[in-house]
């Protein structure tokens, strides 16, 4: 995964170091999700020449080398675009040539970034070296490049758009790309395909999304579309019933528009791949200011003002919203097969190919976040930032959907589609990593509650079984970036059979939640920090709440829903009392931080909280944790179990107790070194243990044995109080041991490659 970020002004005068700082301080913002190496390029000093930098490394060295570069800083320019890219390798090691942008060629006539992957690269790669076209880096995204200047060079007169419809047409695979050329000066091009992209847009017009009938009449229009933003809100009752689902759904309020499709020959002048395909109709999407009303495609300004003079206009397009919720307010999200054409201060949206059914509307979104919401806010790391917010983030979640009183809970972007869901013949639950270890916690609840045959997939592995999968399944995709390549393929496989499709987003806006018939906003707040946390705990809150509402209708469950809602009720205040562990969580993380490997057990509810507690040390403190179910130890892993071996048992109490007792009993006495979670004022199991590994009769068995204890809450929220404690300990265990939990190796926020 890689960060986009692109910077247009119009008629707004900038120096090139402004331009420049722009570039950076966006790429900084989005380092979260690559940071092997990074680059960007600006206007040159003369016509048709443009300064390219690329380097290994965080955004950090990229500022450096442009500061030893002797441009000529002070340079203004009245309209100017430039690009820039964070990248995290999948083709090609980390290195400046692999760096974006990729060039066309040694005079850099084309220049792309890319966040993606284009699968038929190779086959792109080696017609064009056919052609004598020579590739430089091992990317794939310097096939777009070269194919870019192939198909220019074949087709004199192309406008920008047409070129680069040209161009997507022949690729395969993901993308969310910036192209820029010195052959169409201050022009930008950005399109997206399964990679997110947005944009930001900043002028002094009051900005208003119109939809305009042009080039085809077969392209009806209708309903304006402001202001969608389905964000936080203050407002109790409505912040769930704006989740905000596309094309796929049927709520939302998006006014339906037919797009009726041209089936021509393709005219591909490349011809390189395919002889023939479909060109659909130029879906002709504009962002105009008011009170034009006979815009015409080929001449259209998206912004000028209504005595016909054009109006100083900036553009800001990033893979995320940290990267201009600084510079602009104003957001529009792009679609899959959008391609924007920015030029002469307009955006002009135009559609590649467009499915009968699909929306596209394009509405600019009020987004009401602060760029405090995504700084580390004091905290030395995101990480520990957003391990503090859960008090918090909770509330967020539950803000507005339950009722205390009549132990009630409302989930607006559900409740036109509860009937179906009630009447699933199965729940199937997919999602990956973190996301899945809370819909396995979720598990026994939903099953307990609904009474519903509960599956939960790995979509990544769901995608390579492709099981069975029918019209009554009602499929919940978790996820808190929206944007996980795997389980966006897991879900275009249950929308293609029918399946009632639910989202469980943090992300608003993100490709999940568009794609998803309905669903729920964990409304978290924005996770920086790589090792997801605080969206796990509100994850699985609200996972709580839809096993809840799924089971109103059910009179035996009454007493066990009221237990429920009053455990959430009283969740925060208890999520605070854990944090007050920090400290001797930080003292344990220092005594433990030399070990190689550890194990982390849990049964029944805590077994979800075993795998993700293993999973959050592993990625970020690199020791090799695994977790593993109590029941299971004796049918294998307790042979790993040796003196000194770090153990921690996850050990409050619950109906389970008795097997977690046996289990304490199995690794003390083999001298293991157990680290209890336990329920204060719980049993004494940590005595328990201790008389275990006395009755050996060693005498290296240790005096007294690490407990953190936290408060008791019913079994079902046990989960969110004692995965604080691994948050905790996986965070300390990295910065004792020297890491950046805020940056693990390998690994970035959000996976938008299969
Ligand atoms: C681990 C982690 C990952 C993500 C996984 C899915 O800390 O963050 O395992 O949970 O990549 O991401 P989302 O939830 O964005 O689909």
């Amino acid at each position: 995964m890689c960060g986009i970020f692109g910077y247009v002004n119009y008629l707004v005068e900038r120096s090139r170091e402004d331009i420049l700082n722009n570039l950076l301080a966006g790429l900084s913002r989005l380092e979260y999700r690559g940071y092997d190496s990074a680059g960007l390029t600006v206007d040159g000093d003369k016509p048709g020449e443009s300064y390219v930098a690329r380097q290994v490394g965080k955004v950090a060295e990229l500022r450096s080398l442009i500061n030893d570069s002797g441009y000529d800083l002070d340079r203004k320019f009245m309209s100017h675009v430039g690009i820039a890219h964070n990248r995290w390798a999948t083709h090609g090691q980390p290195a400046a040539r692999n760096a974006h942008p990729q060039r066309s060629d040694p005079a850099s006539e084309f220049l792309v970034v890319h966040n993606g992957i284009i699968t038929n690269y190779a086959a792109v790669k080696s017609i064009l070296e056919s052609k004598g076209y020579v590739f430089e880096s091992e990317t794939d995204t310097e096939c777009i490049a070269k194919l870019l200047k192939y198909v220019y060079d074949s087709n004199h007169g192309l406008d920008f758009k047409k070129l680069i419809e040209l161009v997507l047409r022949e690729l395969e695979g993901a993308y969310a790309v910036l192209v820029k050329s010195v052959h169409y000066p201050g022009e930008l091009i950005a399109a997206r395909k399964g990679s997110p992209l947005l944009i930001g847009v900043k002028s002094e017009r009051k900005l208003r999304v119109d939809f305009v009938d042009v080039e085809f009449p077969e392209f009806s229009v209708g309903g304006d579309s402001t202001d969608n933003y389905a964000g936080l809100s203050d407002d109790d009752n409505d912040v769930d019933d704006r989740y905000f689902p596309g094309s796929a759904g049927g709520m939302g309020g998006a006014p339906s528009i037919s797009l009726s499709k041209l089936s021509l020959d393709h005219p591909s002048p490349a011809g390189l791949l395919r002889k023939s395909g479909t060109l659909l109709g130029d879906g002709g999407l504009f962002v105009p200011s008011g009170g034009m009303s006979d815009l015409r495609h080929s001449q259209s300004r998206a912004f000028i003002s209504d005595d016909g003079m054009p109006i100083p206009t900036e553009f800001f397009l990033a893979s995320d919203l940290p990267a201009i919720i600084e510079k602009t307010k104003k957001v529009i999200f792009l679609e899959d097969d959008d391609i924007a054409h920015i030029y002469d201060g307009g955006l002009h949206i135009h559609r590649l190919r467009h499915e009968e059914g699909q929306s596209n509307i394009r509405s600019i979104q009020n987004i009401e976040m602060e760029l405090a919401e995504f700084k580390r806010g004091g905290y030395d790391h995101f990480m520990l930032k957003e391990i503090y917010e859960q008090p918090e983030s909770i509330v967020n979640t539950m803000r507005g959907r339950l009722n205390f009183e009549n132990h009630s809970v409302k989930l607006g972007g559900l409740s036109n589609y509860l009937t179906t869901i009630r009447r699933s013949r199965r729940i199937v639950m997919i999602a990956c990593g973190t996301s899945y270890h809370s819909c396995l916690a979720a598990r026994d609840l939903f099953e307990e509650l609904t009474d519903i045959p509960i599956s939960v997939e790995v979509a990544s592995y769901f995608i390579d079984r492709k099981p069975p999968l029918f019209r009554d399944d009602t499929c919940i995709f978790v996820s808190q970036s929206g944007e996980t390549a795997d389980t966006l393929v897991a879900l275009k496989y249950c929308l293609e059979r029918g399946a009632m499709c639910v989202g469980v987003v943090n992300v608003v806006g993100s490709s999940l939640s568009r794609l998803t018939m309905c669903g729920v906003h964990i409304n978290a707040g924005p996770e920086i920090g790589v090792a997801s946390t605080k969206a796990f705990t509100s994850q699985y809150v609200a996972l709580v709440m839809m096993a809840l509402l799924f089971s109103e209708d059910r009179l035996s469950k009454l007493q066990r829903r009221q237990e429920i809602i009053e455990g959430l009720g009283t969740l925060s205040a208890k999520l605070s009392e854990v944090l007050e562990l920090n400290d001797v969580i930080e003292k344990t993380a220092e005594s433990m931080k030399d070990k190689t490997k550890m194990l982390v057990l849990g049964s029944g509810y805590q077994y979800a909280t075993a795998l993700e507690g293993a999973l959050k040390i592993k990625e970020i403190s690199y020791i090799l944790a695994e977790g593993i179910l109590m029941g299971e130890l004796k049918h294998g892993p307790l042979a790993l179990v040796e003196k000194d071996l770090p153990i921690i048992m996850i050990a409050t109490k619950d109906k389970l107790f008795d097997l977690v007792s046996s289990s304490v009993s199995q690794v003390t006495s083999r001298l293991g070194e157990p680290v209890f979670i336990t329920s204060k004022n719980g049993p004494r199991i940590a005595e328990h243990a201790k008389s275990v590994a006395d009755g050996k009769n060693d005498a290296d068995a240790k005096a007294d044995y690490v407990r953190f204890e936290v408060p008791e809450t019913v079994d079902c929220l046990q989960t969110i109080l004692n995965i604080l404690v691994l948050q905790m300990l996986g965070y300390w265990l990295a910065v004792k041991k020297g890491y950046d939990p805020d940056f693990p190796r390998n690994l970035a926020k959000a996976v938008t490659t299969r």
